[in-house]
């Protein structure tokens, strides 16, 4: 696996381009499994998520070309129901394939998913919402079976605002005659993208966004290409990255709208922030103030995605912080690697409790998951000395080229092959 090597002490300066989100890609990949016909979606980010999804419709039996950063689906070829454990194993979003499966086949039998070790992942809201739609579920040998013969529109209230069961039912009821609700669903953007792409293939979705989601069954989806959201996580890590380094970074293509919650933390605190529609301007001296108390939380508030970066910010920001996490229960494996940067934080049960130094120091450190590995390197870049982050495989499954993208913006940073 490769690693990144990182000189501290650059300033950020330049404009960039943010990359197709990838939470929107994945349940939007998993809905094509709902078509006969082709499907065109552009501006295809070549995260390995996103290709291990491919991989899995392509399992099924689905036909996928990329024409430079075009994705061609053609689904009319899926005949199977199946997902096994090596290639589900691989991503959280294998287990959002049951509801387009069960939608389009009436059965199913999904392996476990896997996904970024930042808690259990358990599956018991998904699996509770088809219940109550009368699929008859069974779990043995790691695997997940549904007969969804007797499947029907009806009210499902989730206990938890989850974001992947919410996809998933909103799929699994798009063929259901009659009304389906899900009440307490969840309300991120990229929720809303999918109903819009549903709604493109002649979908009946409404109120994605709000308390309250409406599927009204129908016959089939047609074919129709397809451009999702700009990946406001990876805007949200840049914008902090250049917060800590200190510069001036103009973002494009990501709604502001939709980092609403970073902006009003970090805007005259940690950094200047300008945004309008889907321009974020940052203009920082790189001593930042200390954030407070930070609590992630569902959307609207503050995406647990960006809690590591946060965290990295506030290891150098002058004062002391409360980060809590909210979300997942594990989610603070970064921490230690922090620590041995130089960094003052203390850890109990959900809180990581930061007291501000004035630098940190180069190191070699290891990436454990997706976003603690980007909080790493974003410390990397602000450390006195050298850096070598491992745990590349990690990072790629949620940015394309970081290293790139930063040394674009000034970084000296490069991949280094093991
Ligand atoms: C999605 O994961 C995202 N992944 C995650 O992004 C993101 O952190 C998460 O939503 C929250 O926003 C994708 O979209 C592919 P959840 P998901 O179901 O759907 C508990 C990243 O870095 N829960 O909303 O798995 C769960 O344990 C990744 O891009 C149950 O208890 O998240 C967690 O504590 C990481 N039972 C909480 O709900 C269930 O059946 C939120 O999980 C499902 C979830």
């Amino acid at each position: 696996m490769a690693r990144f090597l990182i000189h501290g002490g650059r300033k950020l300066f330049g404009e960039l381009n943010i990359t197709a989100a990838k939470n929107a890609y994945l349940p939007i990949l998993a809905a094509c499994v709902l078509c006969d016909d082709k499907i065109v979606l552009h501006n295809y980010p070549y995260y390995s998520d996103t290709e291990s999804m491919c991989k899995i419709l392509e399992c099924l039996g689905a036909n996928i070309n990329k024409e430079g950063f075009d994705l061609v689906v053609d689904p009319s070829t899926i005949s199977s129901w199946n997902i096994e454990s090596e290639l589900a194993s691989q991503v959280r979003s294998s287990i959002f394939m049951l509801g387009p499966i069960l939608g389009r086949f009436k059965k199913a039998r999904v392996a476990y998913p896997g996904g970024c070790e930042i808690g259990a992942r358990p599956i018991d809201i998904h699996l509770a919402g088809f219940r109550k739609l009368g699929v008859k579920v069974s779990e043995r040998h790691g695997y997940i079976y549904c007969d969804a013969s007797q499947m029907s529109a009806g009210q499902i209230v989730l206990d938890f605002p989850s974001v992947g069961a919410t996809e998933s039912l909103m799929m699994a009821s798009v063929f259901l005659k009659g009304e389906t609700q899900i009440l307490n669903p969840a309300r991120e953007p990229e929720i809303v993208d999918l109903q819009n792409f549903l709604i493109k293939l002649g979908a009946k979705v409404s109120g994605a966004g709000t308390g309250k989601i409406i599927i009204r069954g129908v016959e089939r989806l047609t074919g129709g290409d397809y451009d999702p959201i700009k990946d406001r996580i990876v805007a949200g890590t840049y914008i902090i990255a250049t917060a800590m380094c200190g510069g001036d970074v103009t973002f494009k293509g990501v709604k502001a709208e939709h980092l609403a919650s970073l902006i009003d933390k970090l805007d005259k605190t940690a950094c200047k922030i300008y945004a309008k529609g889907d321009k974020i301007r940052v203009q920082a001296d790189g001593k930042p103030l200390s954030l407070g108390k930070i609590e992630t939380s569902v959307y609207p508030g503050l995406p647990t995605d960006l809690q590591a970066q946060i965290l990295a910010l506030q290891t150098i920001s002058k004062g002391s912080s409360m980060v809590c996490e909210n979300v997942f229960e594990s989610r603070f494996k970064h921490v230690p690697e922090l620590v041995k940067m130089g960094a003052d934080v203390h850890i109990k049960d959900r809180v990581a409790f930061v007291r501000g130094v004035d630098k940190l120091y180069g190191a070699s450190v290891s990436g454990m998951e997706l976003r603690g590995t980007a909080s790493l390197i974003l410390a990397g870049l602000v450390a006195e000395g050298y850096t070598t982050v491992s745990g590349s495989k990690h990072v790629d499954r949620g940015y394309h080229q970081i290293e790139k993208e930063l040394s674009v913006l000034g970084a000296d940073i490069e991949r280094v092959e093991d």
